[in-house]
């Protein structure tokens, strides 16, 4: 079994978008009894939301459905329970170090390092912007998904 966990600030925009496109993916490949998929929140306000209505407007546009997901926020457990902890931007992956503990930091890292738009390391926080930014992050991270996929299949680890 491998272990994936999508990390943004708030979780009810780009991380719940990564966590249904990404099981959506695993599905389609018939290996979801072989990869475990979550999202979670650095932060806390959002706690037992549903996602953003733009970003599940956006996903189901593509045929995703986000709508049984519930906004959590990070915990220690976590880090010793998840292979990849995948960072939607710098700030997140900086937030995660420091709350990680040390033998487990080789598990941490930026979601867009897998996917194959090597100039755009970062999914854009789309949550004050226009509607146009939830389609960006819709289209990050479906490429970036299919990269994390293949490498998953590949047995490659993170670290
Ligand atoms: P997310 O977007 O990190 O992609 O879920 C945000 C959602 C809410 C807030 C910030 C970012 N907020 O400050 O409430």
């Amino acid at each position: 079994m491998t272990s994936v966990l999508f990390v943004c600030l708030g979780n009810i925009c780009r991380s719940p978008t990564a966590h249904g496109v990404f099981r959506t993916k695993v599905a389609d490949a018939g290996l979801a009894n072989l990869i475990r998929v979550d999202s979670c929140g650095t932060g806390g306000w959002h706690i037992g939301a549903s996602p953003d209505k733009r970003s599940m407007a956006a996903a189901e546009s593509a045929g995703y459905d986000l709508s049984d997901l519930r906004a959590r926020r990070v915990q220690r457990d976590d880090f010793g329970q998840f292979d990849y902890i995948l960072a939607m931007d710098r700030q997140n992956l900086a937030d995660l170090e420091q709350l990680c503990p040390p033998e487990y930091s080789g598990h941490l890292g930026l979601f867009l390092d897998f996917g194959s738009h090597g100039d755009v390391q970062e999914v854009p926080d789309p949550y004050y912007g226009d509607g146009d930014g939830f389609q960006q992050v819709l289209s990050l991270v479906e490429n970036a998904s299919d990269g994390l996929l293949e490498e998953i299949r590949r047995g490659r680890p993170l670290a």
